[in-house]
């Protein structure tokens, strides 16, 4: 276990590797900020667990985070935890800000001209009451057609990274097709996982349809809590860090080669198996 991580400014949740993305994101936008990365592999996916089973899982992933990194802001980079556990982990944790990832639903009617957009994520984001009322409230007048896609999930998280392009764009061609065929000219990438493809579905969609997702917001949002704070933001800027540690709850010795190589790949510390 890496000691530096007392005390992080950011700690990232997903089941996976799904929330790598918004860390990238919020790194760029602040170099210097502490982040620490939990993707709670013993429990993946999430997507097809039932709401007390996230509410359960996503509650010890948070107490885990706490006592080992103690972050000031803790962003929940799944939508899927999101929408099913968020009240609730604000409740059993009212000490810590939460930022949560929600899809982009917003955005996507504000994007879309044709008033069709397509809502790819998991089965439990999509058939989730919080999904349903961003939908009636904020996209009441479009028509949304939603693909639950457990598959392609397990594809970014197990076989993504070292697949070639093509097998990629195989992937991610059936949710494309099916939304072209409803009409859709927006695509709402739902679920974290999803983002690691958005270049790639993006090219396979074309230029009629906008693939769109919630790094932009969510990291942005982050920021704000955070800086809300000066003093916090005071001690991540003097002490610069090692930092961006990729930890995981539970990995076979083949799937820690794997996650090393992704880590790799994205300049991101290799932080081990967390428990
Ligand atoms: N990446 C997660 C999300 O945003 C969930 C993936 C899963 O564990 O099913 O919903």
């Amino acid at each position: 276990m890496n000691s530096d991580f007392n005390c992080a400014d950011f700690a990232f949740l997903d089941s996976g590797t799904g929330g790598i993305p918004y860390m990238l994101a919020l790194k760029k936008k602040q170099p210097l900020a502490r982040c620490v990365y939990l993707g709670d592999t013993a429990h993946f996916p999430y997507g097809e667990k039932s709401v007390e089973e996230i509410n359960d899982c996503a509650a010890k992933a948070v107490s885990l985070i706490i006592k080992k990194w103690n972050p000031k802001t803790l962003i929940i980079a799944c939508n899927t935890i999101s929408v099913t556990a968020l009240d609730r982990l604000r409740s059993i944790f009212p000490k810590l800000p939460i930022v949560g990832t929600v899809p982009a639903i917003k955005l996507a009617a504000k994007v879309t001209k044709n008033k069709k957009i397509g809502f790819l994520a998991t089965n439990a984001s999509v058939n989730s009451p919080y999904s349903k009322k961003l939908i009636e409230d904020f996209a009441g007048d479009c028509h949304i057609f939603s693909r639950g896609d457990p598959k392609l999930v397990d594809f970014i998280e197990k076989d993504f990274f070292t697949a070639t392009y093509e097998q990629k764009k195989a992937c991610v061609k059936p949710a494309v097709d099916y939304f072209k065929s409803c009409g859709c000219d927006v695509i709402i990438l739902g679920c974290t996982h999803f983002t690691h493809i958005a270049e790639i579905m993006q090219d396979v969609a074309g230029e009629d349809i906008k693939v769109i997702d919630s790094r932009e917001g969510v990291s942005n949002q982050a920021i704000r809590v955070e800086s809300a704070d000066g003093h916090k933001k005071t001690a991540a800027l003097e002490k610069p860090f090692r930092d961006l540690s990729f930890f995981v709850t539970e990995a076979s010795p083949s799937e820690e080669k794997e996650y090393r190589l992704l880590c790799e790949r994205l300049n991101i510390p290799w932080g081990g198996i967390s428990l």
